[in-house]
Order: C-alpha cells, then structure tokens, then sequence
C-alpha cells in the first residue's frame, strides 16, 4: 500500500489513541509485527512550534519507530502549516489532521452554504499544509455529526482535491461517540466519494476477520486499528497472515503476552522514567489483563505500582494465584477463558466480550 509517494509494508495501521500510542507502545507493537504504519497521539500545532515539552514528548521516536506519522491538531492554518513543516523537519514520515469534526459547528446550525464555508476553511488550511511539505499529508474524520450529517464523503472529495494522500476514517457519527455500530456504508460511501487516494477504514477491528470483513464490505483500502491493539498487540500480524494466506494463528499462549506487557513496561521505563511509567502504566497494564482470564487480584495491585521491582513482584504474585485456573496442561480451565472478541459490524454468535472504552475527550477523537 501506498500513501503518496511513501511504500508500506502492510495494510495495517495503529490508530492515534491520546495516552496510549506513544513510543513504548508503538515500539512493543512494532517488534511483534505486521504493522504498516503507526501514528502518534494528536498534538497540538500550537504547542509543537511553542516547543511545548509535553509535545515534544509526543512526537519522540527512534530509529526502530519507522514510519511513523505525526497527527496535528488545531484550526490555525499558519500554525498548521509550519508545524507540518516542523515534522518533515524532523525526518517524520507523514503528517496526519485531527479533523475531529471540522463541521461542527455548520452541523449545528444544519448546513447548507455554510457547510461549504466551512468546507473551504478546512481545504484552504489543508491545502497550506500539503503546499509546504513534500511528506504525505493525510486526514483522520468521523462519518459526520450524526445519521442526519453525514459529512465524511463530502469532506474526503474536496481534501483529495487539495492534494491529502489518504483519509482515515472511524465508521461512526459524533452523536455515536464509541457506542452502536461501525457502519461499513458509511465507510464504503467515502471510499466511493474519492477519485484515487485510499481510504483506510477503522472501527472496533479486534479480530483478522472483521478486518477482512471490513475491507471486502467497504473496499477500503487498509484498516486502522486502536484499541484492538492493546487487547491483542498481535492483531496486526495474525491480520496480515489472513489477508496473505487465510489461515488464523492460534491465540498467544499467557506467556507470551506477559512477555510482550513486560517488553512494553521496561520501555516505558527507558524512555519516561520509572516514576513517570509506572504511573502511566497502571493504566496500560489493565488492557493486556483482560486477555489474561481471571485477573482481578492482578488489576487491582497493579494500579498500585510505582517502582519496576514492585510491578514484577505483583505479577509473580499474580502467577501463582492465577495457577487456580489451570489445567494439568497449564491451560486456562475452559471456564475462565476470556469469551472472543467480536466487532460491532460482525454476526455475533454466542458470548462476546465487547470493547472497552476509555473516558476522555470523544469530540477530538
Ligand atoms: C483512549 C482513546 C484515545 C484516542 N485518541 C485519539 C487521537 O488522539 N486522535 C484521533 O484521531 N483519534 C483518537 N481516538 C480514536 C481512535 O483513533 C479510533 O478512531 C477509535 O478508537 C476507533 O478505533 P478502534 O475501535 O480500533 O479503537 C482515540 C480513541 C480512544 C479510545
């Protein structure tokens, strides 16, 4: 797959997720594979030109995080535009607009010529973006304001004229926030709306199959993929063994996702600090339990940690509690396995496990 001039390797992208997606992570997501592209937290302009600390944070990266996207937030065209130089400065991949819902406003007061107002507001500051830099410059919507907005297909056609490289876009209105359904209409009537540049689909994607599903339903042309991720760093290269041969990898044994959290956790240390991650692993921690059967005794201490020693020590104490579960094999007794994850989009056969969502700021997301 291709986003302008750049060659990925897969498909396959990690949705910027505020909080989450920084370089510890993407790296842990990177070293199992399959990724193509990875995309940091939104930052905002402002505060990349101001050399804001905690946005230079956001945007750090290493030589192992390639290629990387930066996603840039904000409604200043000037700002925008020399913070999309900033990032090609630094040797950034591509750039990526946090478009929240440009249109807002006009959905507000229901449209018509002002919608297209505020259309042209929008190309003009993305076109002073993709003007100053020769990186891609890619967008990142919603479907629109609600059922009654829907946006996206209008706004992708008038950004590819403007010349942005690819449309992301999560298959849900603002009104929708994280509940329903992805709607793979709704994702399929961008990728119609656009000439050439590709469409990459996202929403609620936990499994190869419903990454299948949603590209051969909406014919997108690559799938984005957040908080699957964390469930399941492994999703992207069980999705790209599915699209290349059909066949499903098995579920990673306890051990290894274990590994894979401890592999993210010691690089959290490296590059925050262990005071800073421990903190904000107690979060993090959480997301790869849910994965691991019974793990409330897990959960509940590990939101308490604040050394390295202290985290592997409630993690071996975690093992040996968890031992209850098993079999003579060592397998989680049937009954304490985690029920499979099904997308919203998917028949849905039986018990499934629905996806979590973290609080936070829905409107930019
Ligand atoms: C905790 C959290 C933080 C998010 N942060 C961002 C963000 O910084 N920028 C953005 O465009 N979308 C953000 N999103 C939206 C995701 O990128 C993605 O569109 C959404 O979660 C749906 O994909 P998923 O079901 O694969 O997670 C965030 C979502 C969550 C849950």
């Amino acid at each position: 797959m291709r986003l302008g001039p750049l060659l990925l390797e897969s498909n396959l992208f990690l949705s910027p997720l505020a909080g989450y997606t920084n370089l510890p992570f993407r790296l842990s997501v990177r070293e199992v594979g399959g990724l193509g592209l990875a995309t940091t937290d939104l930052v905002n302009a402002r505060s990349l030109l101001e050399r804001n600390a905690k946005a230079l944070k956001l945007i750090e990266t290493s030589a192992a995080d390639r290629p990387l996207a930066v996603q840039l937030f904000g409604s200043v065209p000037e700002e925008m535009r020399d913070a999309a130089v900033r990032v090609a400065a630094l040797g950034i991949a591509a750039v990526d607009i946090n478009m929240g819902c440009p249109v807002r406003k006009v959905c507000r007061v229901g449209g018509g010529s002002a919608m297209m107002t505020d259309l042209d507001k929008t190309a003009a500051l993305v076109k002073g973006m993709v003007n100053a830099v020769k990186i891609p410059v890619t967008a990142k919507m919603r479907l629109g304001w609600d059922d009654q907005n829907i946006t996206a297909p209008d706004l992708a056609r008038t950004l590819e004229d403007v010349g942005v490289a690819a449309i992301f876009v999560h298959g849900r209105t603002r009104a929708q926030g994280f509940g329903g359904t992805v709607n793979l209409a709704g994702i399929r009537a961008v990728v119609q709306a656009v000439k050439s540049i590709p469409v990459v689909g996202n929403g609620d994607i936990t499994t190869p199959q419903a990454a299948r599903t949603m590209l051969e339903e909406t014919g997108c042309a690559g799938v984005s993929i957040g908080r699957g991720a964390f469930y399941n760093p492994w999703i992207f290269q069980h999705t790209l063994r599915y699209l290349q041969t059909g066949e499903i990898l098995s579920e990673p044994p306890f051990f290894a996702r274990v590994q894979v959290m401890c592999r993210h956790f010691d690089l959290m240390i490296e590059i925050f600090g262990e005071e800073l991650a421990c903190r904000m692993f107690r979060k993090v921690a959480p997301w790869y339990a849910k994965r691991f059967g019974p793990a409330n005794e897990f959960n509940k201490r590990v939101v308490l940690v604040s050394s390295r020693a202290q985290f592997y020590e409630v993690l071996d104490q975690y093992r040996a509690w968890r031992e209850q579960f098993l079999d003579e094999t060592g397998e989680l007794k049937p009954r304490f396995q985690p029920a499979p994850m099904v997308a919203s989009f998917m028949p849905q056969p039986g018990q499934r496990e629905t996806i979590h969502v973290p609080s936070g700021p829905v409107e930019v997301w």
